[in-house]
């Protein structure tokens, strides 16, 4: 039996929800203006596509399936080719007609390069694809589309807002998006995951409880834990292989988790308004100038976002990894981008001593003890539990000195259309990294004072 307690909380929790609805719900004038963006590109694209009457084209992703956040309104048209298309041939023709079809564009990479345009204002992306017969037949990632649409368009029907709820509530907390930068849920996942569970509270609830070792099976209506699971696997509907969670870390997965336990404690409207960045400059000022943070900046490539991304974590491990070799400790580390491009590392201490130990042999193996006692050495040697010791001069003492020959000399392995770049960078530490004021918030967040 429910106690009077419970019954209140439900219904606090309900209201918050039935309130929330309206901060994600598209007003009428913004669903106006893409009623007539569809109509406009519905038009050009079929007068386009009269020269190639095998190539078709819907309308698929969150604006066909109702399930768009009105802040980020954006049509998916895809393009769909016959077998018959070799890929050479199918992005050439996409390309042009995607150009054709918009106002405005730009190319953007997904599986194949795309155009996104806006068209009446709205912004439009077009997707060349395959029209396959079977899943089987996949070609790319993007193939795959015309199947997800299929299967959730009915089943996510009178749960449009749920899913809208779902994402605005992950987009606030940083979760939403499969993007490199985000490592979070994409827009399909959520719908999966509204479907799954049945309404948008019922996934708070359930995700309250997840563990990492879970298998979500959507199309079974099942979930079990697997044992030696990393992180949670979402089993694609269209195809079984395929987990649809693929792109989330672990970390956004917690954050996720975290968000949902808040929630249920004290509902509220705020997990769905975008919150500002806001910190305390003082506050961060102090702690930049005590601890021993050092930043590399330099200039932003001209790469896709995703690309960039992933450059950017690996030249961060590269780093990290040269820091760690040379004894400082690394508390932690981190990437951003926005003007510029920023790697940030927190070391236990800015300065090792001028010496390191080397370790030699045991003093039971004759011959190898023989050999390091005759080696000329700058330091006497000296027994650690029956092992030969003695110290060395270490290169670099200081990490700013260790930071910047890494971007001076070990720039190569730091990702390609990175490299250059870094290369040009600098290092900055203390009080001098506060001169990148769009760097503030996220170095607030990264010190623990955010
Ligand atoms: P979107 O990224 O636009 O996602 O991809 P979405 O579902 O419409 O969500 P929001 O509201 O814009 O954030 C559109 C569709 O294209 C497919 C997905 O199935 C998605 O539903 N897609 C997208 C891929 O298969 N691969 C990709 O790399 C990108
Ligand atoms: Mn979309
Ligand atoms: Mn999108
Ligand atoms: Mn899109």
């Amino acid at each position: 039996m429910m106690s009077p307690f419970t019954v209140k909380e439900m219904s606090e929790i309900d209201e918050v929800i039935e309130r929330a609805r309206e901060l994600v719900e598209p007003d009428s004038n913004t669903i106006e203006k893409a009623r007539i963006a569809e109509k406009e590109i519905e038009a050009r694209l079929k007068k386009l596509l009269k020269y190639y009457p095998e190539i078709e084209f819907r309308f698929l992703g969150s604006y066909a399936r109702d399930t768009w956040l009105p802040e980020s309104l954006e049509i998916d048209v895809f393009l769909l080719f016959p077998e018959s298309y070799t890929m050479d041939e199918l992005e050439k023709i996409a390309l042009e007609i995607g150009i054709s079809a918009v106002d405005t564009h730009e190319l953007r990479y997904a599986s194949h390069p795309y155009v996104h345009g806006t068209v009446k204002g709205v912004e439009i992306d077009i997707v060349p694809c395959y029209r396959l017969s079977k899943i089987e037949k996949i070609k790319s990632a993007v193939d795959r589309t015309p199947f997800h649409h299929k299967w959730v368009k009915e089943r996510v029907k009178g749960k449009e807002s749920d899913v809208r709820l779902l994402k605005r509530f992950m987009k606030v907390t940083g979760v939403y998006g499969a993007e490199y930068r985000i490592k979070g849920f994409s827009g399909y996942l959520c719908e999966l995951l509204v479907i799954h569970y049945g309404s948008f509270l019922n996934t708070v609830k359930e995700a309250a409880r997840w563990k990492r070792n879970l298998v979500i099976d959507p199309s079974r209506k099942k979930a079990h834990p697997k044992k030696g699971l990393e992180n949670i696997f979402v089993i694609d509907p269209v195809d079984e292989k395929r987990n649809v969670a693929a792109n989330l870390s672990i970390n956004s997965l917690a954050r996720f988790v975290e968000a949902c336990r808040l929630f249920l404690r004290a509902p509220s409207p705020d997990y769905f308004v975008p919150k500002t960045p806001s910190f305390d400059e003082n506050r961060l000022r102090a702690e930049v100038e005590g601890r021993f943070v050092y930043c590399v900046v330099f200039e932003r490539p001209p790469v896709v976002e995703d690309n960039l991304y992933t450059q950017l974590e690996r030249a961060e491990k590269r780093i990290r990894k040269l820091l760690e070799e040379n004894e400082f400790s690394v508390m932690k580390s981190s990437h951003t981008a926005g003007k510029k491009c920023y790697l940030i590392f927190e070391v236990l201490s800015g300065q090792v001593s001028p010496v390191k130990k080397h370790y030699g042999p045991n003093f039971e193996n004759y011959t190898n003890s023989m050999k390091f006692i005759e080696k000329n050495r700058e330091y006497s040697r000296f027994f650690e539990n029956g092992r030969y010791m003695t110290y060395r001069r270490r290169k670099f003492t200081e990490a700013r000195d260790l930071i910047e020959h890494a971007i001076r000399s070990e720039y190569r392995s730091m990702g390609k259309d990175i490299s250059e770049f870094v290369k040009k960078g600098r290092v900055v530490e203390r009080s001098e990294i506060l001169k990148y004021g769009e760097l503030k918030a996220h170095l607030s967040d990264f010190l623990g004072v955010g």
